[in-house]
C-alpha cells in the first residue's frame, strides 16, 4: 500500500516471489538448477527420463529405478481410443497446440482414479500425463500425414520412443542424443508463465489435468513457448544470409521484438543457449546448412549490439527442432512434451503448499455509476 492507502502494482509481477519452490532455480547471473543440480552437469550426462524422474520424485533415480520408470512411462503412453478418434477428427486448420490443449483436458475424463487425490495417486497421474502428452503430439502429426502411429518399443528409451512415434522410423543415435538434450533443457524453469498458470489452477485444489490444460494455453503464446515457431518464421522471412543486417535492423528501428531474444529473469546469457548453439552448429555442419548457423550468429550479434540482450531458449531450440525434421507448427508441442514434467512437479508442490494464489488489483475504474433499467438505456 502507498502512503495514501492505494495499492501499488508490480507491473508484470516482475521480481515478485509468489511462493517457495525447491524444484528449479533460475539464477539471473546465468545459471539454471534442477533440484540443486546445475543443468551444465546434467546435459549430455543423463537421459530425459532421469530428469522427469528427478522433477517429480525430487531425487535422481538409480539404475533400477530408472529402468522401472522408463518401462512405466512406455506402458502409459497408450491413449484412450476416444482420444485417438478425437485427435484424428480435428480439422487440419487447427494449430497443434489447440488440439493438445483439448486432448489433455479430455484425458481427465478417462482417469479411472480421478477421485483419488492421495500423493501416490498424484504421482502415478503425473507419470501418466508425462507419458501421454508426447503420444498426443505424435498421433496428431502422424494422422495429419495420413500415416499410422507406431506403437512404442520396450527396447527404446521413452524419449526415443517419442521421436520414433512422431517420425514413423527409428531415430538415429545422434537424433536421439539431440532430443534428450533438447528435452532436458526444456523441462523446468522456475515460475515461468505457464508453470505459474499451472500453480494458480492447482492452488484452488483443482485436478492435475486442469492445471496442465491451463499451462498449455499459457505456453502457447508467442511471448512464451510460441516464440520458437515465430523464430522460424523470421529465419524463413530473412532468406539469404546477406539480408540479415537489413531485416534485423529494420525490426529494431521499428521497435519490433526479435523473437527468441530477451528474458525476464536472466541478466546474462541464458545458460541453455550455449548447449543449443553447440548442437545447432554440429547439426548444420553435418547437414551442410552452415549458412543457417551463420545467419543465427549474425542475428545474435546485431541484437546484442543494439539492445544488449541475448537469445533465449527458443532461438536455437527452433533451429534444433528444424534439424530434427520437426515442422514448425510442432515446435511448441515439442516444448510441451518436456515442460509437462515441470508442470506436474509444480502442481504437486503447490498441493503441498496448500495456499490459494489470489493476488490483489488496483482499481482504476469509477464509483457511483447510476443504475438504469435495460428498457431505459
Ligand atoms: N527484441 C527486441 N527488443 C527486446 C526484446 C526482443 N525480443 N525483448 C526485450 N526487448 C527490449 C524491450 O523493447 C525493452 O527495451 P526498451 O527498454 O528500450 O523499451 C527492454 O528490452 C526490456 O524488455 P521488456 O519487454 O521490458 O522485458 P520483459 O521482461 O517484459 O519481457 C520477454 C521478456 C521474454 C517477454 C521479451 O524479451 C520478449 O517479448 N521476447 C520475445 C519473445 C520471446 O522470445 N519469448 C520467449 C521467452 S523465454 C523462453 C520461453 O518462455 O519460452
Amino acid at each position: 500500500m502507498s502512503e495514501k492507502g492505494e495499492r501499488e502494482i508490480v507491473r508484470g509481477l516482475r521480481d515478485v516471489a509468489a511462493a517457495e519452490t525447491s524444484i528449479s532455480y533460475v539464477d539471473p547471473k546465468g545459471s539454471l538448477y534442477y533440484l540443486g543440480y546445475n543443468i551444465d552437469d546434467l546435459v549430455g550426462n543423463i537421459i530425459y527420463a532421469e530428469v522427469a524422474y528427478l522433477l517429480i520424485h525430487k531425487k535422481l533415480p538409480n539404475q533400477r529405478e530408472l529402468d522401472t520408470f522408463n518401462a512405466e512411462l512406455i506402458s502409459e503412453m497408450k491413449l484412450p481410443e476416444a482420444v485417438i478418434e478425437s485427435i484424428r477428427a480435428t480439422p487440419k486448420r487447427c494449430h497443434p497446440m489447440d488440439v493438445l490443449r483439448t486432448e489433455v483436458s479430455r484425458l481427465g475424463e478417462y482417469d479411472l482414479d480421478a477421485n483419488d487425490r492421495s500423493k501416490e495417486a498424484d504421482l502415478k497421474r503425473a507419470t501418466r500425463i508425462i507419458a501421454q502428452v508426447p503420444t498426443i503430439v505424435a498421433t496428431l502429426h502422424r494422422s495429419r500425414m495420413d500415416e499410422p502411429t507406431p506403437s512404442p518399443r520396450e527396447d527404446f528409451s521413452f524419449a526415443k520412443n517419442f521421436l520414433y512415434m512422431f517420425k514413423g522410423t527409428p531415430p538415429s543415435n545422434e537424433e536421439t542424443d539431440v532430443l534428450h538434450r533438447l528435452l532436458i533443457l526444456h523441462a523446468d524453469h522456475g515460475f515461468n508463465a505457464s508453470t505459474f498458470a499451472a500453480r494458480v489452477t492447482a492452488s484452488t485444489n483443482s485436478d492435475m489435468y486442469s492445471a496442465v490444460t491451463s499451462a498449455i494455453g499459457t505456453l502457447r503464446g508467442p511471448l512464451h513457448g510460441g516464440a520458437s515457431e515465430k523464430v522460424m518464421d523470421m529465419l524463413d522471412d530473412i532468406g539469404q544470409e546477406e539480408h540479415v543486417e537489413e531485416y534485423v535492423q529494420g525490426l529494431l528501428d521499428n521497435r519490433k521484438k526479435v523473437m527468441g531474444f530477451g528474458h525476464r529473469v536472466y541478466l546474462a546469457e541464458d545458460p541453455r543457449t550455449k548447449h543449443l548453439r553447440g548442437m545447432v552448429e554440429k547439426l548444420c555442419h553435418r547437414k551442410r546448412t552452415m549458412d543457417l548457423y551463420r545467419k543465427c550468429i549474425k542475428i545474435e550479434g546485431i541484437v546484442h549490439e543494439r539492445k544488449g540482450i541475448y537469445p533465449n531458449l527458443d532461438f536455437y531450440a527452433a533451429v534444433t527442432m528444424d534439424a530434427l525434421g520437426v515442422p514448425k507448427e510442432f515446435f511448441t508441442p515439442f516444448f510441451t512434451t518436456s515442460r509437462v514434467s515441470g508442470w506436474v512437479a509444480h502442481t504437486m508442490e503447490q498441493y503441498e503448499d496448500a495456499v490459494l494464489l489470489r493476488p490483489s488489483s488496483k482499481y482504476v475504474g469509477t464509483f457511483g455509476s447510476t443504475f438504469v433499467p435495460i428498457d431505459k438505456r
